[in-house]
C-alpha cells in the first residue's frame, strides 16, 4: 500500500460490514436506469467501473421505494417491486466480484416527486407548504434553451395537489421503506441508506420550514425526527443486525432562515443512533428556489464545506460519520486522522476519474484526472438526461465508449 493516504486507505467497518478503505461513491441520481426503474446493463457498467477503480462502497442514488409513486426523476432507480430485484442482484454480484460493497439509498421524494406531479397524484407532505414571498432566482441563471428544457415537463402538469400525511399514510410509508429494504437485502445489497435530506419526504418532516404539524410528528426536534426514527427501527427490524442502516441528513440549511441548524442535525443524529442507526452520512441543503443552493448545499463548490458540521455531529455519537463535499484526498486523510470523520464520500471526483482510489493506492496521485467543478453532470439530471462528465467522456457511456491508448502519443494544445 502507498505510504501516503495511510488513513484514507486503511480498512474500516460500519456495524458488521467490513470495508477495504474509507472511500465511498456517494449516492448520485444518474438517469441511467432502464425503463420502469430497472437496474440494467448501462447502470451496472457505470457502477462497476467505480468498483474496479477501488472505492470501498458504491451507493445507488435516490432509489424509489414506491415507483412510480413518490419518485423524483426521469429514469429513477427503483426497488419497489419484485421486478426490480434481478437487476440489483446482478449489480451486487458484479460489485462484489471487484471487492466493493453495495449500499442503496432508499428515497421517497415527497414534495419534489416529479413523477407524482406529472401524473396528477397528490404530493405527500407533513403540512401544506407555505407559498413563500421569496421564490428564488433559480430560473434567472438559465440560458434560453436550458430554461426551455428545464420547464418542458411542467407544461404537462396540472394543478399541484398535496396530501397532508395522516397517521395511516405514515404507517404505509414506514412499511414501504421496510419492504424496499427487505427486497434490497434479498438482492444482495450490503447496507441501507435512508435519504433524509435534500427536501425529500423524510427531510420535510425534519425541517421546521416544511413541518408545521401540531401532533407527535411536529414541533420540537424529538417530534420532527420521529418519522425518521420509526423508519430506522422498522428497517433494522426487517434487515437484522448484520446489515448496517444509516440516514443521510442535512447538517444545515444554507441561504434560508429558519431551516435546519447544525444543532438540529446533531440532535437528530443522536436520536437516529438511539433508534439503531449504524452511521450518519451528512449533507446539506438550502433555499430550494435559489441557484446558489446547489453550489453551496449538497453539491457544494466550497472545499470541505461540511467537515466542521460532520465533526460537530460526530462529537456527540458513538457511530461512524460519513462526509462528502469536495474533499481532496490529502484533506480526507488528515480529517480521518484527526477524528473529524470516518469515511469520505466522493461524487464528482469519481465521475471524473473512477480509478482515483486505485491510483492513490498505487502511488499515482498525479495521474488522477481532476474534476473541474463545472456542474455539467448535475445539470444533466435537472434536464432529465443521463449523467455525463465534461472531463471524462466514458462516464455514463461505459458500454459504448472506451478510449484506447494511442501508439503514437503527442502533446496537443487546446486553444479556446
Ligand atoms: C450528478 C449528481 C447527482 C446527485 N444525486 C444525488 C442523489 O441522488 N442523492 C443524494 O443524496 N445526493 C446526490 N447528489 C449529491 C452528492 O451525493 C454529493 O453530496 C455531492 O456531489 C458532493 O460531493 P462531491 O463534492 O464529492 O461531489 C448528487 C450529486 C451529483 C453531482
Ligand atoms: S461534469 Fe464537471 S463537475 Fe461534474 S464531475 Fe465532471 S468535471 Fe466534475
Amino acid at each position: 500500500m502507498s505510504r501516503h493516504f495511510r488513513h484514507l486507505l486503511s480498512p474500516g467497518r460500519i456495524g458488521a460490514m467490513e470495508l477495504r478503505n474509507r472511500i465511498f461513491m456517494t449516492p448520485m441520481g444518474s438517469n441511467l436506469a432502464d425503463e420502469d426503474g430497472i437496474t440494467g446493463e448501462r447502470l451496472r457498467a457505470y457502477y462497476v467501473e467505480r468498483a474496479k477503480g477501488g472505492a470501498a462502497l458504491i451507493t445507488m442514488g435516490s432509489v424509489s421505494i414506491g415507483y412510480p409513486d413518490g419518485s423524483g426523476n426521469w429514469r429513477n432507480e427503483a426497488i419497489s417491486d419484485e421486478r426490480h430485484i434481478p437487476g440489483v442482484r446482478a449489480l451486487a454480484d458484479a460489485l462484489h466480484a471487484h471487492g466493493a460493497k453495495l449500499a442503496i439509498q432508499l428515497q421517497h421524494a415527497g414534495l419534489v416527486a416529479m413523477n407524482d406531479m406529472l401524473a396528477g397524484r397528490p404530493l405527500w407532505t407533513p403540512s401544506i407548504p407555505l407559498v413563500g414571498k421569496d421564490s428564488g432566482d433559480m430560473m434567472e441563471g438559465f440560458l434560453e434553451d436550458e430554461y426551455r428544457i428545464f420547464t418542458a415537463p411542467m407544461a404537462a402538469m396540472g394543478e399541484i395537489r398535496f396530501q397532508v400525511m395522516t397517521a395511516d399514510d405514515i404507517k404505509a410509508l414506514i412499511a414501504m421503506f421496510a419492504r424496499a429494504a427487505e427486497r434490497a437485502v434479498r438482492a444482495g445489497v450490503d447496507a441501507i441508506e435512508l435519504h433524509a435530506g435534500h427536501g425529500y419526504l423524510i427531510s420535510s418532516f425534519l425541517s421546521p420550514l416544511s413541518n408545521r404539524r401540531d401532533d407527535d410528528y411536529g414541533g420540537p426536534i424529538e417530534n420532527r425526527a420521529r418519522l425518521l426514527c420509526e423508519i430506522i427501527r422498522a428497517v433494522k427490524a426487517t434487515v437484522g443486525p448484520d446489515v448496517p442502516v444509516w440516514p443521510r441528513l442535512d447538517s444545515q440549511h444554507f441561504l434560508i432562515d429558519g431551516g435546519i441548524t447544525v444543532e438540529d442535525a446533531a440532535a437528530t443524529a443522536r436520536l437516529a443512533e438511539a433508534a439503531g442507526a449504524d452511521a450518519i452520512h451528512v449533507s446539506a441543503d438550502g433555499h430550494p428556489g435559489r441557484g446558489a443552493t446547489y453550489s453551496t448545499g449538497h453539491a457544494t463548490d466550497i472545499p470541505n464545506n461540511f467537515v466542521a458540521a460532520a465533526a460537530r455531529i460526530k462529537a456527540g455519537l458513538g457511530i461512524p460519520v460519513i462526509c462528502p463535499g469536495r474533499i481532496e484526498p490529502e484533506d480526507a486523510d488528515r480529517f480521518i486522522a484527526a477524528g473529524k470523520l470516518d469515511f469520505v464520500t466522493m461524487g464528482r471526483k469519481l465521475l471524473a476519474d473512477p480509478h482515483l482510489p486505485r491510483k492513490l493506492a498505487e502511488g499515482q496521485r498525479e495521474a488522477v484526472r481532476p474534476c473541474i467543478y463545472c456542474y455539467t453532470c448535475i445539470s444533466q439530471i435537472f434536464f432529465s438526461r443521463p449523467v455525463k462528465c465534461a472531463v471524462n467522456p466514458e462516464t455514463g457511456f461505459e458500454l459504448e465508449r472506451t478510449l484506447p491508448r494511442t501508439a503514437a502519443p503527442k502533446h496537443v494544445a487546446v486553444i479556446g
